[in-house]
């Protein structure tokens, strides 16, 4: 299964940087080092500069939300239709952030995941225990609740990619070890088998919180392992590039 390694640049940045770094990445793509899928997700005001700016490159452009509604009276959303319509391909769902933010439910995932669906985006569905969880021993009935929780069921699997990233692991420099990550990317991928069939074989599952240059290649070399959703280290392009360099 090709790799994807997804920059999440979170709510960071001016237009000046999102220019620099695009411009920086797609510099690195003419170099063509990397076989993996590469996929970047800027902050709402600037998908557009971005989408300009990668035009040409392998860089696909993905947003952080969207709406469970196509369209309509919801003030400060954003809906699917219109990211695929400005060029994403991709849409990051209930991350961690947005779930302690904004209080996201697994329902409102699932319907945001169908309305991205709908919209011809591939979903990335984040699930991910806190670290009281997980010292709870909870981490793997958590991670069930919002898998069950959050992604449609009876989709095509090939239109859908899964994220975990534990909150404790998440810009504080601390990753799983590999052992807990395959553990949980393996589970993931056994209730995903009960949710869209065998077709969940080809699902990918990523890895976020806290991947680096340098400790990516160990990351991703694990089984189950799909990829990386990358956040501190997807906002500088030579770091982002050396870990899609080790996928
Ligand atoms: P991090 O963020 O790489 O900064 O830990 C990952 C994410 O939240 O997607």
């Amino acid at each position: 299964m090709r790799a994807l390694i997804a920059g999440n640049w979170k709510m960071n940045g001016l237009t000046e940087d999102a220019k620099a770094l695009a411009a920086g990445l797609k510099a690195l793509d003419g170099q063509g080092e990397s076989s993996a899928e590469l996929l970047v997700c800027p902050p709402f005001p600037y998908l557009g500069l971005v989408a300009q700016q990668l035009a040409g490159s392998r860089i696909a452009l993905g947003g952080q939300d969207c709406h469970g509604a196509a369209a309509g009276a919801h003030t400060g959303d954003t809906a699917a239709p219109m990211l695929r319509d400005i060029g994403c391909s991709y849409v990051i769902l209930g991350h961690s952030e947005r779930r302690a933010d904004h209080g996201e439910t697994d329902v409102q995932v699932r319907g945001k995941a169908e309305s991205a669906l709908a919209a011809g985006l591939v979903p990335i569905v984040c699930v991910g225990e806190t670290e009281q969880e997980r010292n709870a021993g909870q981490a793997l009935n958590v991670i069930a609740r919002q898998v069950k929780g959050s992604v449609p069921a009876g989709m095509e699997a090939e239109r859908l990619v899964v994220a975990y990233e534990p909150v404790w692991a998440i810009g504080t420099g601390r990753t799983a070890t590999p052992a807990d990550v395959v553990e949980v990317h393996t589970e993931i991928r056994r209730l995903l088998v009960g949710l869209v069939g065998e077709g969940a074989q080809s699902v990918r599952i990523l890895y976020g919180g806290s991947v680096k240059p340098d400790n990516a290649a160990e990351l991703l070399s694990q089984a189950n392992v799909d990829g990386a959703l990358v956040g501190g280290a997807s906002l500088k392009a030579e770091d982002f590039w050396a870990i899609a360099r080790s996928a």
